[in-house]
Order: structure tokens, then C-alpha cells, then sequence
């Protein structure tokens, strides 16, 4: 079960990836330690790309850099000429630190600070997805002050629950993000903005949640935001030459998951889109998307190390590896599911069955729960697959446990993009 084309297994038997050899690689660089392949990261990156260059509306993939934000997933994103979404101040200091082209930036958030909003005003940042009406107001008010006409874009709640777990859906009416489009509060906040003087209102942006491994919700997003836009421009002369319609598309984490090929989910959309466009006689828009997980998830793994071991007979047996929550939360989050080998016997016949768990106090700091692996003994190397995305960018220092190291394997050799955490790092902010 190596899920994912970055894998393989050497002749000494040892799990790979991108041809580096992870007992190895747990060996140089220490455990925990997340290691990516970048073969497969780009090749994702131009799966986007291809779709969106043969799209007559033109497009632009921008990495949703939530998902893994460090300066070398920016370097990568520019030199494959995506976008980038950010979401914060850091997130668009770490572009910055790179010299990210700011012009192809959308910044999000449901709550941005005033002072975030005058820095990427200042900053010149390509296009800020304002959350609300509201902030429309606000981002044309700083615009003023700065001698600005500053491209936005309005983030609209569809009305769509796609298939994911309740706290990554972000389409449905009942959520924090955007302005709902049902109730007529979408129309009714950009018929007032139409009279501010220094926001040019581009596009609408949609995002309607993650890990969503079905086309149709994206294609009726799709529908339902092409729609609005024509109303907008028959009723109200708004024309909108752009669409974001944000990420989500989902990766395999468990031999069950089921994704289809990025290129797929992308031509799907594409073809929703030109549907749409000629059902509604409304021209193609820019097309903007902002995949993160399908991008980095599937192409990086954490290597641990296995230590204490408890069986409770006809209970449960724990196998403790030496990092946990800190380093991946999303099983006490969402009880999210994973697949881990042993490094050094990948192939090994799984008969097993234990629960994967963290050295934090704290019950819940698991990662696999009942998970299938062959007999494991302290001192094995254990790799957890697929965790790419939303693992180093939501670890913590809990119980002060040190961020691991990140590690980027090219053509079989791998190089440190993020250094581990000491433990004056730790301290560093207490006084
Ligand atoms: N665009 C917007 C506006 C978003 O809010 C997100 C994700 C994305 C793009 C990227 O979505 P993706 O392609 O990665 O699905 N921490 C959660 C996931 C939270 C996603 C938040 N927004 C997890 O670990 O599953």
C-alpha cells in the first residue's frame, strides 16, 4: 500500500522516496522528520497549470500555501509560475522573504487586520478576496489613503455541502467565510461598492471545503457562481472578468480514498464553467483556482521513530512514536485517517493491529488509530504517508515539543528547507 508515485522500495528493501532511501534519511537528518519529493509536488503544480493554459479564458493556479507555507513551497510555486493564496500576514511575509511576484497573490481571510490590509494595499498585492461587505468599504477607505484603486474580489457562500468532514466545509450557508448569495446579500453588497472610488471589483471567489473527492459539487459551484455573475452584469452592469473558485480537491490517505486525476477534477470544472458561460451567455472569465493539499499532501510523509510499546491484553496495543499532535494534529481534529509502513519492511505483511500515538499527555495525541502494520519493535523507523499538507503548517510546540526538521528529496538527494527546532527556540520569545 504505497499510495502515492513518490514511493518505492530499494534493493536493500527499504521504503524510498523519490529515490532517497527513508531509513537513511532518518538516519542524517533525525526523527520526527517530514520529508517531501519535489518531482511529485511539481508534477502536480503542471497538472493545474496544463488544464488552466489550454483554457480559452486563461487562468492562473495559485498554491494555497496554508497547506505547507516555507520559503522553498513559495521559490517552487514562482518558479513554476503559480499564483500563491495567503491567508495572513506571515503567510505573505514568507512570499515576500522570497521575492513572490505580489501581482499574483489573493489574500484571504474571514477577519482580516486593518494592518493587514494596509500592508497588502501598500504592498501592491495582485488581488484581496474581501470577506464581506464591510471590509469592502474598508479595503476601499485604506485604498483612499494610499492613492490606490485596489482589485478585489468578493468571496461568496454558494449554498453547497460538499462530502467532508463538518469543520473543512466551507461552502454551506451556515459558515464564518463569505457573503451568502440565497438571501440576496452578495447582490446587495456589491450594488453598494459599485459607488466606491478606489476598489475595482474583478471577480467573485468561492471555496466550498476540502478533501472533497466528487467533480459535481465543484461543477455546480461552478454553475451557481457563473449565474450570479451574469445577473450581476444584466442587472447591475457589474462586469466581472474573473473566477476563483478556491481548492479542495481531494488526496488518497487510506487505501479506500479514491481521488481522481488533478487533471480530471480541473477539465471538469473547466468544461462546468464553459457550460455555464454558454447557458448564460456570459464570456469566460479568468479562471483562478487554489489547490493546497492535492499539490504538497500526498507528496510528503513523516518519518518517526518507534519507542515505548504497551499491550493490553484483548484491549489495545499502543505503539508510541517520538513525535504526535505537535507534529500532526489532524487525527485530535478530525480524526482524520492515515496508512504507515515500517521503513525498513515496507512490504511486510501487515498483521498487526495498533494504535499509532504521540509521546504528548494527552489521550487523544494519535495518529493512526487501529492501524495495520508488521510487528514493530522500539528503535523501528515508522513512515506515515500522505502528509504533505496541513501537518508542519499546523504542528505546535506542545508540551515543547520541537518542530521537526523538513526535508526536500530531489532526484534521490535530499536537502533541509526548514532546520528542527532546538530548544533555545523554544525559549526564544520568553522573557
Ligand atoms: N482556498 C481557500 C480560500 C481555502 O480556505 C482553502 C483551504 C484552500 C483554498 C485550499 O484547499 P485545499 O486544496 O487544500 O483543500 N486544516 C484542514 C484543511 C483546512 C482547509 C482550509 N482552507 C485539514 O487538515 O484537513
Amino acid at each position: 500500500m504505497l499510495l502515492s508515485k513518490s514511493l518505492g522500495v530499494n534493493k536493500e528493501g527499504n521504503l524510498t522516496i523519490g529515490g532517497a532511501d527513508t531509513v537513511a534519511l532518518a538516519k542524517s537528518f533525525g526523527t520526527p522528520l517530514y520529508v517531501f519529493d519535489e518531482g511529485l509536488i511539481v508534477e502536480n503544480m503542471r497538472a493545474y497549470k496544463d488544464v488552466l493554459d489550454s483554457y480559452e479564458g486563461g487562468g492562473l493556479a495559485c498554491y494555497a500555501s496554508k497547506a505547507f507555507s516555507c520559503k522553498e513551497m513559495a521559490r517552487l510555486a514562482m518558479r513554476e509560475g503559480m499564483g500563491l493564496d495567503v491567508v495572513s500576514g506571515g503567510e505573505l511575509y514568507t512570499a515576500k522573504s522570497v521575492d513572490f511576484p505580489l501581482f499574483d497573490i489573493c489574500y484571504h481571510g474571514n477577519n482580516k487586520s486593518i494592518s493587514e490590509l494596509e500592508e497588502a494595499v501598500d504592498l501592491g498585492v495582485g488581488r484581496i478576496i474581501a470577506d464581506s461587505a464591510e471590509e469592502l468599504k474598508i479595503i476601499n477607505g485604506i485604498a483612499a489613503r494610499y492613492n490606490k484603486k485596489q482589485k478585489v474580489f468578493l468571496r461568496i457562500t454558494p449554498g453547497i455541502e460538499a462530502h467532508t468532514h463538518e469543520f473543512i466545509q466551507t461552502g454551506q450557508e451556515d459558515s464564518k467565510f463569505g457573503v451568502t448569495l440565497s438571501d440576496g446579500s452578495a447582490y446587495k453588497a456589491l450594488g453598494e461598492a459599485l459607488k466606491y472610488d478606489n476598489i475595482e471589483i474583478i471577480g467573485l471567489h468561492c471555496h466550498i471545503g476540502s478533501q472533497i473527492f466528487e467533480t459535481e459539487p465543484f461543477e455546480r459551484a461552478a454553475e451557481i457562481m457563473i449565474e450570479f455573475m451574469a445577473k450581476l452584469a444584466n442587472e447591475l452592469g457589474l462586469r466581472l472578468s474573473e473566477l476563483d473558485l478556491g481548492g479542495g480537491f481531494g488526496i488518497k490517505y487510506i487505501e479506500s480514498d479514491k481521488p481522481l486525476p488533478y487533471k480530471t477534477y480541473m477539465q471538469k470544472t473547466v468544461d462546468a464553467i464553459k457550460a455555464a458561460c454558454e447557458k448564460f451567455d456570459f464570456p469566460k472569465p479568468f479562471l483562478l483556482v487554489e489547490p493546497g493539499r492535492s499539490i504538497v499532501g500526498a507528496a510528503g510523509i513523516t518519518l518517526y521513530e518507534v519507542g515505548a510499546i504497551k499491550n493490553i491484553e484483548g484491549i489495545r496495543k499502543y505503539v508510541s512514536i517520538d513525535g504526535g499532535m505537535g507534529d500532526n494534529p489532524r487525527y485530535i481534529m478530525y480524526q482524520a485517517d492515515y496508512t504507515a509502513l515500517l521503513a525498513h519492511k515496507p512490504y511486510d505483511d501487515a498483521d498487526d493491529t495498533v494504535t499509532i500515538c504521540g509521546k504528548c499527555c494527552e489521550s487523544g495525541d494519535i495518529i493512526i488509530k487501529d492501524a495495520k502494520i508488521p510487528v514493530a519493535k522500539r528503535g523501528d523507523i515508522l513512515a506515515v504517508l500522505s502528509t504533505g499538507a496541513y501537518n508542519y503548517s499546523m504542528a505546535s510546540n506542545y508540551n515543547r515539543l520541537p518542530r521537526p526538521a523538513a526535508v526536500m528529496v530531489r532526484d534521490g538527494v535530499p536537502r533541509v528547507i526548514i532546520k528542527r527546532e532546538t530548544y533555545s527556540d523554544i525559549v526564544r520569545n520568553d522573557i
